[in-house]
């Protein structure tokens, strides 16, 4: 299975990416998971891209591009992978088509949450700086506080949660990621599922586009 989720920031990608790369038995491989693993380590490709990612800017495609593809061909990708965050431009959607061809991409799952939603999701957004497994402070808190469920990671607020970067990033998602909806439905392999849904009822969405 070769899967895009797509969805503007906040959608529930991340939330979601676990129990179906799980399902699926493919990796989940979120850019901004890999991005911020590299500004952790304080890699120069984690340097350069702190200082868009900070201001809820796109990290240039090319830096972005080669991190990614890199990541595909690792073994684990052979069977297909689950990708989260990429591609976000024509440029990478159109890199990803070149490195998967003649095969592409089999389904693109786009998550839609209106932008009123948005800000309130990531505002209150918690994440494990261990496995960066998403929370939130109301709508889905974790069992002990400031823990992560699943690693025991201690839980801290990105720092394009605050306020002006999501705004930037909510924006910069409308002007350069939404018009690649358009590009998935004309090559056939776009699904819409309703991210409005509790975090359960999009799971159960999800999965059932998958069965089909
Ligand atoms: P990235 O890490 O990809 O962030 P994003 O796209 O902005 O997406 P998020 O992770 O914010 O949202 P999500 O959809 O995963 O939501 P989540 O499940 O966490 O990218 C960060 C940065 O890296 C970018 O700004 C850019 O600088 C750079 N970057 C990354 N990829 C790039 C690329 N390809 N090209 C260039 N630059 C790139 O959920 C959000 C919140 O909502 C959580 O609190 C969660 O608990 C809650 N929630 C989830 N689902 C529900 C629900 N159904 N109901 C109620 N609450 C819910
Ligand atoms: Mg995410």
């Amino acid at each position: 299975m070769r899967i895009v989720l797509m969805g503007p920031p906040g959608a529930g990608k991340g939330t979601q990416a676990a129990a179906i790369a799980g399902h699926l038995g493919v990796p989940h491989i979120a850019s901004g998971n890999l991005l911020r693993e590299h500004r952790a380590s304080g890699t120069p490709l984690g340097k350069q891209a702190g200082s868009y990612m900070e201001k809820g800017l796109l990290v240039p495609d090319q830096v972005v591009i080669n991190m990614v593809l890199k990541r595909l061909r690792r073994d684990d990708c052979q069977r297909g992978f689950l990708l989260d965050g990429f591609p976000r431009t024509g440029e990478q959607a159109e890199a990803l088509d070149k490195a998967l061809a003649p095969r592409g991409v089999q389904l693109a799952l786009n998550i839609a949450v209106p932008a009123d939603e948005l800000v309130h999701r990531l505002t209150g957004r918690l994440t494990c700086r261990s496995c960066q497994t998403p929370y939130h402070q109301v709508t889905n808190p974790p069992k002990a506080p400031g823990r992560c469920d699943l690693c025991g990671g201690e839980l801290f607020q990105r720092d394009d949660d605050k306020p002006e970067p999501v705004r930037k990033r909510v924006e910069v998602y409308e002007r350069q990621t939404a018009p690649l909806v358009a590009y998935y439905r004309r090559k056939g392999v776009l699904r819409q599922v309703d991210g409005k849904q509790s975090i359960q009822k999009v799971q159960e969405e999800v999965l059932s586009k998958l069965a089909r």
